[in-house]
């Protein structure tokens, strides 16, 4: 692994326990993901799934606030599991910031907004002059389109669109180089969320910022993403560029997910239905998709694919494609 690597993710599992000591369950809510983000400039990688995949579970640990069962995670060339507290407390926030689904949990709903963006510019950031903290903050507040007098009011006098970019002006105070976004625009109202993606876009290009974007949402994940994984049962199904995924899906179940939705004009639109993962399912051998996959054949039941990399460069968990060679 290089310095380059912005966010590198190996074999990344989370195993949680369900139910009592002697008759409770473990189930794999992610299983061995490996993924990363290279290069010279900045991107938007989107993990879209169906409610259960292990989204939440992924982006947490990513950020560092639950503890992986096993894998590695380097953001920026260091293994962040392997931190000095200094380093997580001061380094890491000014890599790596979340943005949650419900803006309102990101702030006190009672107390100005303001004062608390300020005190990330000194506290997070580690801006000392004061000066160029409000100068920060006022940047921050300008590049999601809201003006200062908009954080000095409570969240509870704003709409979730507005707290939403109050939360993003928060997340890149610090200048992080990666901003993980899980679910960002599901509570808020539909006739905003284009402008809230449209500032992850503007982010991007202006500021660098890489976007781990985590929806359930497949029409919004083709409009913002460079690249998507497919997520199913805990392990990517697919993985590539967002042109060659949508222009034509490789696995049975992403080609199941764009089926599902209705197509207009190249752009989806819709929710992907929500199927519910038996804790059960899991632990069967083989592909995970076998039991709801058209092209199932022997192997599936008994050896779950690998990933295959296609020529595109997408790479997909199924054994239709093990004419490819193994990613
Ligand atoms: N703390 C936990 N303990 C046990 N099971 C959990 C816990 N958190 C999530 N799960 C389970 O792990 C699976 C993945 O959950 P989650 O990561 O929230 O998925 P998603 O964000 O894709 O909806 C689900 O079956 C969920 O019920
Ligand atoms: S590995 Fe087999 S069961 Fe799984 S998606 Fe591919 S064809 Fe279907
Ligand atoms: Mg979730």
């Amino acid at each position: 692994m290089t310095e380059n690597n912005v966010l590198r993710v190996e074999n990344l599992t989370k195993i949680y326990k369900t139910g009592g000591l002697i008759l409770g369950k473990k189930f794999k809510a992610v299983d061995a993901v490996t993924f990363g983000l290279e290069g010279d400039s900045a991107n938007i990688f989107t993990i879209v799934g169906e409610s259960g995949c292990g989204k939440t579970t992924l982006a947490r640990m990513i950020l560092s606030l639950i503890e992986p069962t096993h894998g590695r995670i380097e953001v920026l060339g260091k293994d962040i599991l392997k931190l000095s507290s200094k380093d997580r407390g001061k380094w890491l926030p000014r890599a790596i910031q979340p943005v949650f689904q419900n803006p309102f949990e990101a702030f006190n709903p009672l107390r100005k907004v303001y004062p608390y963006l300020i005190h990330t510019a000194t506290k997070v950031a580690g801006i000392e002059d004061r000066g160029e903290a409000v100068e920060r903050v006022h940047q921050a507040l300008e590049a999601v389109r809201l003006s200062p007098d908009i954080a000095e009011r409570s969240p509870y006098e704003l709409s979730g669109g507005q707290v939403q970019r109050l939360s993003i002006a928060r997340a890149i105070i610090p200048r992080p180089k990666i901003i993980v976004a899980d679910e960002p625009v599901s509570m808020i109202d539909a006739s905003l969320r284009m402008g809230i993606l449209n500032i992850f876009k503007q982010l991007k290009e202006e500021l660098g910022i890489n976007f781990i974007y985590i929806t359930h949402d497949l029409s919004t994940a083709y409009y913002i993403s460079d690249q998507i994984a497919v997520m199913y049962k805990g392990s990517f199904a697919e993985m590539g560029s967002a042109d060659a995924i949508f222009g034509e899906p490789l696995h049975p179940y992403t080609q199941l997910l764009m089926d599902s939705i209705p197509r207009v004009d190249r752009k989806w639109s819709g929710k992907i239905k929500v199927a519910v993962t038996e804790v059960e399912e899991y632990l069967l051998p083989g592909c995970k998709f076998a039991d709801r996959c058209p092209y199932v054949m022997d192997i599936c039941k008994k050896k779950a694919p690998p990933l295959f990399r296609m020529g595109s460069g997408v790479e997909v968990a199924c054994w239709l494609y093990s004419d490819s060679k193994e990613a």
